[in-house]
């Protein structure tokens, strides 16, 4: 048998995932001795000092299999959300509940999968690898998903729909009233994914959801967020997500048995007790978020209103010169066609001595 008859074709048409430039490939590639990543939406402060810890002792038992159903972190998730601990199942980041969510939802051509466009890519490879429809809705004139459009575009057989909030590159929100008709509009047989990965950046803002009041309400809602972003663990691979007994319940069906490992589970807890760790990220965040807007803004470019961990921007033209000039001083974003268009581009919130090098980064560079 001939390898492109053994590879299904749907999955020989996928596309790897292509993440932000890894900092020791650009040092190597470069030369550069500073490099400044602000490119994956991670802590710039790093991890909490207690998960750090948490992680050197539970290193000790790395002989034993992790707890495969995550009985400490489920209770601490459970509590701290005042939910049952039936309805939260972990992942090895929230990246692998998308996948899982596709595979125990879409069965084939005759299944679709809607999102935003641009949202968060990863979606994308849920309908692929199962040879699903993937429809995507274009994002409003203020970069927001059209919710209303999304709607519409759910028909009987779209079995997932993918709202991120905020949504990833654009950092836009949409408000619980949207939501709230958006989720009344959809078929019976349309499960709509709530992506909270940023929620801790946007929670303080009135209006904001939170997802987890629809899934109390009995809507037919899946709400996943993660310890990735305002937790500092994207290293460890952990997320979480919330659902119905039925929707959990076959999550853990097709899920590994020992999907989390024992050091993020340990570290989880401990990020999750750490309320000071998380108060810094988030003024740290505020503070960088305004001074990367007011640079963009100089540059001639149009903002989103962001209530997320990055600023997205439209810089008019295209912005290949730009993300390369930046490249050569050092400085790693992400730009171009994956964050939605030619003239798009989408820098992470540093700490303040970051975004100084990226000021400085931004002084008479032509592109
Ligand atoms: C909207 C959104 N969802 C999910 C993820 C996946 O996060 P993780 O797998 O690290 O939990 C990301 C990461 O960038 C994201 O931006």
């Amino acid at each position: 048998m001939s390898e492109p008859s053994l590879i299904r074709p749907n999955v020989g048409r996928m596309v790897p995932y292509s993440p932000g430039k890894p900092i020791e490939e650009v040092r190597r590639e470069l030369g550069l001795e500073r490099i400044v990543k602000l490119a994956s939406n991670e802590n710039p402060l790093g991890p909490s000092p207690k998960a750090v810890e948490a992680i050197r002792e539970a290193a000790a038992q790395l002989h034993l299999y992790p707890d495969a159903s995550g009985h400490d972190l489920v209770q601490a998730i459970a509590a701290k959300h005042a939910v049952a601990p039936s309805q939260v199942v972990l992942g090895n980041g929230s990246d692998e509940l998308i996948h899982l969510l596709g595979l125990i939802t879409l069965a084939g051509p005759g299944d679709r999968l809607v999102m935003g466009h641009p949202s968060f890519v990863r979606y994308e490879a849920a309908a692929q690898i199962a040879d699903a429809a993937l429809v995507h809705v274009p994002v409003d004139a203020d970069f927001r998903l059209d919710l209303n459009a999304m709607a519409k575009a759910c028909d009987e057989r779209t079995k997932l729909v993918f709202v991120a909030n905020p949504n990833n590159p654009t950092g836009t929100i949409v408000r619980e009233s949207e939501l709230r008709a958006f989720l009344a509009d959809l078929p019976e047989t349309t499960l709509a994914v709530l992506d909270e990965a940023y929620f801790e950046f946007a929670a303080d803002e009135p209006g904001f959801p939170n997802g987890l009041d629809f899934l109390r309400e009995g809507h037919r809602v899946f709400v996943m967020r993660t310890f990735s972003k305002a937790y500092g663990l994207a290293g460890i691979r952990i997320g979480y997500g919330f659902g119905s007994n039925a929707v959990v319940d076959a999550i853990h069906r097709a899920r590994e048995p020992f999907n989390v490992n024992s050091l993020a589970q340990a570290a989880a807890i401990a990020a999750l007790g750490d309320d000071e760790h998380l108060q810094r990220t988030l003024s740290v965040n505020r503070e960088g978020m305004a001074r990367i807007e007011a640079m963009l803004r100089d540059l001639g470019g149009r903002c989103s209103r962001s209530f997320a961990n990055f600023v997205y921007a439209d810089m008019g033209r295209p912005v290949e010169g730009l993300f390369q000039g930046l490249l050569r001083r050092g400085v790693i974003i992400r730009a171009g066609r994956p964050m939605g268009g030619p003239n798009a581009l989408r820098i992470t919130i540093g700490t303040p001595e970051e975004v100084s090098i990226l000021e400085e980064a931004l002084v008479g560079l032509a592109w």
